[in-house]
């Protein structure tokens, strides 16, 4: 399909010519037409990058910087003129300036260590805020071991606003560097970057932007801004994934040593000694994603087509829907309610309790692709008092009408939720604690999954049947009390909370007791397959079962999504661990208070 630029734009924006340019916007998944408000995570291509991507291998391909020959040349050229683009884009001064990376985490890394090498030493102070993503905490936590160097954080209000008062107060002749986000993916929060460089520049720190979640929606002007790095993902940006740029100042830069060490980035090699190529290639080791950046210069074209002056009135528009429509559902709390936001509103539902995970899932079996987790932002989850969220983030392409239909399923999954019987409450923290651990459901493992195996057979389609058997089975689980509900008993690596608790089995040589509870419908159901499996059963006979074939058996390695099959994988894990505790007859790992009995 040919692609023609929105020259036709007027000062109406037209988000139906602009959907006809995104061929996926118009598939349907789970039979349903595809509503797609999981922009933060990584946005729709129009025909325009998959084509110009496409060209490039068909008449282009070719390696660059090295050949002398006419098609090495063609490919040199448009992997220049996007980075020339991206300059332009960013209103940076020079292009040699813009660094091609894989993506906003490799730029920050590539800062870190760079700068941190050149820069930092021990008692040195990098600060980083209370709303980054883990790609923006812990690069520096490793800089950070490396060099001595300490951090610290600029807390937030209860709104998911930086407390730039603290923020100033904390910066002194020691901080180096400071590195924050400018829309938080999270929360949706805008951060006032200008005047959190201006402070820093105050005492000489450098500054870096995570302009993440930034560029697709506003225009952006490195310049005057004012920090020293800026930088991005291109799959944001309606560009392919793993090419992303960084920003930075020529004179900062010049002075920091290279990241990666490779073909490209040298001026002259010997076994004594190596002297760099200049910027940018001093920083661009061995064959970049030569595709990626060409791809990433014809997204950046198209959105300047559209014009995002265009565009900035119909996405604040749908923010302010989405705020609507989702903040007038009784029990449905907004997490992040700053007063400026970029297209992303994160909620959770407090009544009825239904988890994240439960609520994303329900969501997608109607064709709405929402965000469920903690987004990589595990700090922000525990600042604002909950384990996950559910984030609907907007692109210029979605419509009111998508708004509707998302705020029309979570009212639907809420009304079905509260229909349910409501599940048992667990035992008041501090009554004593006496614990049912159930009883083996088999004469042994082999013998529980022969017959899961013949039930699973019977039921047929996943969809259909097959989930709310294992809903219904987790439904029976009785609650876990609050005192097992504790750090050590929590499993990490599950996309929803949970706590899973072990014992050596009474009066038996290696038996193993467990009970384990999720805030998830889903999870808890997997936990009921896990306890009819092994609750009870010896420690040498959960050992030698064979999980994987059964899991297999059953179809849930097909039907689970990669996070759930983690999340299982994590729960099996720990229970093969107590299991090989127990086998070698090491002493208790589980931890409980000592009434339990
Ligand atoms: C604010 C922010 N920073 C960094 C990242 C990491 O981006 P990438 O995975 O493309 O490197 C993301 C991705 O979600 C983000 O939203």
């Amino acid at each position: 399909m040919a692609y023609t630029p929105h020259s036709s734009f007027g000062s109406v924006f037209n988000v139906e010519k602009v959907r006809a340019d995104f061929p996926i916007l118009h598939t349907a998944v789970r039979g349903k037409p595809l509503i797609y408000l999981d922009n933060g995570a990584t946005t729709q291509k129009p025909q325009a990058v998959i084509d110009r991507i496409s060209r490039f291998y068909q008449t282009e391909n070719a390696n660059i910087h090295r050949g002398v020959y006419e098609l090495s040349q063609r490919a040199t050229e448009a992997y220049e003129e996007a980075r020339q683009k991206i300059a332009r884009f960013l209103h940076a001064p020079q292009a040699r300036e813009i660094i091609f990376t894989r993506g906003t985490t490799e730029g920050i890394n590539l800062v870190a260590s760079s700068f941190g090498r050149r820069f930092l030493r021990a008692g040195d102070e990098i600060v980083l805020s209370a709303m980054e993503h883990h790609s923006n905490i812990v690069p520096w936590q490793l800089v950070a071991e490396q060099t001595g160097a300490v951090i610290r954080v600029i807390p937030m209000n209860d709104a998911g606003e930086l407390m730039l008062g603290e923020y100033e107060s904390l910066l002194n002749p020691r901080t180096k560097i400071v590195a924050v986000v400018h829309v938080s993916n999270s929360l949706g929060t805008v951060n006032d970057v200008e005047r959190i460089v201006k402070s820093a520049h105050r005492v000489g720190a450098k500054v870096l932007i995570d302009g993440a979640q930034w560029v697709a929606h506003h225009p952006t002007d490195v310049q005057s801004i004012g920090c020293d790095f800026y930088v991005f993902s291109g799959h944001k940006l309606f560009g392919p994934t793993g090419i992303g740029a960084l920003w930075g100042r020529a004179e900062v830069l010049e002075q920091m040593a290279p990241y990666q060490g490779g073909g490209d980035m040298i001026e002259s090699v010997t076994f004594e000694k190596t002297t760099y190529a200049a910027l940018p290639n001093k920083f661009e080791a061995g064959t970049p994603d030569i595709a990626g950046a060409v791809g990433l210069g014809a997204a950046i074209d198209y959105l300047q087509s559209i014009g995002f002056e265009n565009f900035e009135p119909h996405e604040a528009e749908l923010l302010k829907h989405a705020t609507e429509r989702l903040g007038a559902i009784p029990g449905l709390r907004i997490i992040g309610t700053a007063d400026k936001k970029g297209g992303v509103v994160s909620f959770v539902i407090d009544d009825p309790p239904i988890s994240s995970l439960d609520l994303g899932t329900r969501l997608d079996q109607l064709g709405i692709a929402v965000r469920t987790g903690h987004h990589c932002c595990q700090p922000v989850m525990d600042r604002m008092g909950v384990p996950a969220t559910v984030r609907a983030s907007i692109a210029l392409y979605n419509t009111r009408e998508e708004i509707d239909a998302l705020a029309a399923g979570v009212r639907q999954v809420i009304a079905e939720q509260s229909a349910r019987r409501p599940r048992p409450t667990a035992p008041q923290a501090g009554a004593t604690l006496r614990l049912e651990f159930p009883e083996p459901a088999g004469a042994s493992p082999q013998a529980v999954a022969d017959e899961l195996t013949d039930l699973f057979d019977f039921l047929g389609d996943w969809n259909e049947q097959r989930y709310p058997q294992v809903i219904e089975m987790g439904d029976k689980l009785p609650p876990m009390p609050a005192e097992l509900k504790i750090e050590p008993n929590r499993v990490r690596g599950c996309q929803s909370t949970v706590h899973l608790f072990a014992r050596k089995r009474p009066d038996t040589e290696d038996g193993v007791d467990f009970i384990a509870d999720s805030d998830a419908d889903i999870v808890r159901g997997l936990i009921a397959i896990l306890e009819r499996l092994f609750a009870g059963q010896s420690a040498r006979e959960i050992l030698a079962f064979d999980i994987e074939s059964f899991l297999k058996r059953l179809g849930l390695d097909q039907a689970l999504t990669m996070g759930r099959r983690n999340g299982l994988a994590s729960m099996i894990q720990r229970i093969r661990s107590y299991a090989q505790a127990m086998a070698s007859a090491e002493p208790a790992v589980a931890k409980s208070p000592s009434e339990v009995t």
